[in-house]
This record gives structure tokens, sequence and C-alpha cells, in this order.
């Protein structure tokens, strides 16, 4: 095989890529038609309930076959249960199967159904966003405690999907809200948010960081960054292999952004203005020792529901 290739070295560079190709596509599209078959034909007859049983199975996780199921059918997931009986038709089966094999491959529940329930509302997500997590939630708990104005001028920085910004818009209508994102695919999906939630005086910002609201002063400024060290293997894990690059990582070990956004925060809260700040759980201390250096007062970091440090906050005298 050897001797022919550099003989000739036109079948090394035609016939076997293209022997590759076949048989690798051959290999891609196997599990495919292996699935459609196991989901579909041979359970063509099944039905609400058996369909669940065999997903539960394959995904070891009742819950999920449901939220799958429901989604496929486009109705809730009690609505199954009322239907336990109910035979899926074909196009119905052959949407599940679909569901079923991204799942199988990892891909991220939330982006699979284009949606995550954040502090009571549901948020359309896609690969766009960052998947909404819930010690953000204690991210907006925090910041709705905090001795604001009646009419408080509030920024989001990094707002995706954009659940903290129109999280806070939601629950104090009076404040003025505005978020940014560098990222104008992630801003489309934070629209889209804004105007289901009728939330359209929340103020969408294309900027890094506060880049383009200079001439603006703020009483809070909240920020759930990139804070993932750019090249952490955790990165090449579960769901962060779907979530967009731009949301997770950053250099300086996962620091760069938030330095600069404590800089930049510096010189645009008005005095007694609160910077608020998500990070890792290995972060506290340094990004701390930031808000120190910077000059902010009262400042702490609390810790998430597993009791790992997990924001910190500051005020500006
Ligand atoms: C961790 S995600 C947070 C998304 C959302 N706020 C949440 O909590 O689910 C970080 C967001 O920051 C944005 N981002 C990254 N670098 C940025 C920069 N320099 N300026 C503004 N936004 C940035 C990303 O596009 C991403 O939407």
């Amino acid at each position: 095989m050897v001797e022919q290739r550099t003989e000739n070295p036109r079948v090394g560079s035609s016939i076997l890529p293209l022997a590759t190709i076949f048989f690798s596509s051959l290999f891609r599209v196997f599990p495919l038609i292996r699935s459609t078959v196991s989901v579909v034909n041979t359970e063509f007859d099944a039905d609400l309930q058996q369909c669940l049983r065999q997903a539960s199975h394959k995904l070891d996780s009742r819950l999920e076959a449901e939220i799958l199921l429901a989604h496929a059918l486009d109705k809730g997931r009690s609505w199954l249960y009322a239907h336990a009986m109910t035979r899926p038709d074909t196009a119905q089966m052959q949407a599940f199967s679909n569901l079923l094999e991204r799942r199988l491959a990892g891909e991220p529940i939330a982006y699979l159904t284009g949606k995550r329930e954040f502090f009571g509302r549901d948020f359309i997500v896609n690969k766009d966003v960052l998947i909404p997590r819930p010690e953000t939630e204690h991210l907006v708990e925090r910041a709705l405690e905090l001795p604001l104005p009646a009419r408080a001028r509030v920024i989001d920085i990094g707002t995706g999907s954009g659940c903290i910004a129109l999280t806070l818009a939601a629950e104090r209508p009076a404040w003025q809200v505005a978020a940014a994102d560098l990222s104008p695919p992630a801003l489309a999906v934070a629209d889209q948010n804004r105007r289901r939630l009728g939330l359209e005086q929340v103020e969408l910002v294309h900027s890094d960081l506060l880049a383009e609201l200079q001439d603006r002063e703020f009483d809070l400024i909240i920020s759930n960054p990139p804070y993932v060290a750019t090249g952490d293997p955790h990165l090449d894990q579960g769901d962060l292999r779907f979530e967009p690059a731009l949301a997770l990582a950053c250099d300086g070990n996962g620091l760069k952004l938030i330095m600069q956004l404590i800089e930049q925060a510096r010189r645009q809260l008005v005095a007694g203005g609160w910077l608020l700040i998500e990070h890792g759980h290995e972060q506290g201390e340094p990004v701390a020792s930031l808000f120190e250096g910077t000059g902010f007062q009262q400042i702490k970091t609390e810790t998430d529901l597993a009791g790992l440090p997990r924001l910190t906050l500051g005020q500006f005298p």
C-alpha cells in the first residue's frame, strides 16, 4: 500500500480520501438510521407511555425524555400524562427521534427546546447565548436587595439572552435599565426576549464593556462576564462545548474582563453606586482585592447554593 502510494501519488491523493469519506459518512449516518428505526419504525405504533419509557432508558433521565417529547408534540409535560395512550404520528415521531439524537450527542436541553426558565420567566435561548444559570438568579436577587434610588439607572454588561437586565426591569418597573453586549447575535436574542416580555423600555447597546456608554452614569453596574480561563479543559466538556466561546472564556486566567470592568465602573458609577459581579468559585479573593484596590467600599463576596464564592459586590464612595 505504501509502495503503491509512493509510486502513484494520485492513488493516494484521490481514491483513498474518497474511500475515507464514503466509510466515515456511513458511520455518521448509521447511528441515525439505527435510532430512527428503533424510535420511529419499529415503535411506529407506540403510544406516549411506551415512547417515554424507551427514551427515558436511552437518556437515563425520565425528566429529559418528558421535556423532549412534550417539545416535539408542542404540548406541556402534564399533557403527556393525560394522553398516555395517544399514538404520535410519523412527523411527531421523527421530530422526537431527531431531538433524542441531538441530546444523545450532548447538546444541551435548553438549545433543543429553545428556552430556559430564569427567575420564573421563560427566556428564548439559542447557540448565540449562554444558557442562564441558577446561580445568576442569586446575582439578580442580590441586586434587588440593594439600597438604590426609586428610579435607579442600571446597566447589565454582557447581557446575552437579557436574563439579568430584563428580570430587573420586570421586577422594578421604575428602574431605567440598559443592557450591553459585544455580540450582535446575542443582542438579537435579548431583543426577542425584550419583546416577548413586553419590556421594550430596556435599552440594548452594542458595546465592548462600557466603551459605548462613557457619557452615562449609573447607580448599579451588574455583570455576569465570561470568566473561565482560556484553554480550561472544562470548555471541552458538557454543555460548555455548545455555548459561545465569547460568553465563557477570557484571558488573564479568566480575570481580564473583570479587571477592565472594575476599572471602567469606577468612572461611571455615581457616588454611592454599586458594582455587582458574578465570578468563578476560585476568583472570590482576587476579585475582592481588585474591588479594594480600585477604592470600592462595603465589599462582600457571597456564596452560591453550593456554598462556593460566586459573586462580589461593592459600593463606590
Ligand atoms: C457569561 S455570558 C452572560 C450572559 C447573561 N448575562 C447570563 O447571565 O446568562 C457573558 C456575556 O458577555 C458577552 N461579552 C463577552 N465579552 C464582552 C465584552 N468585551 N463586552 C461586552 N460583552 C461581552 C458575551 O457575548 C456573553 O453574552
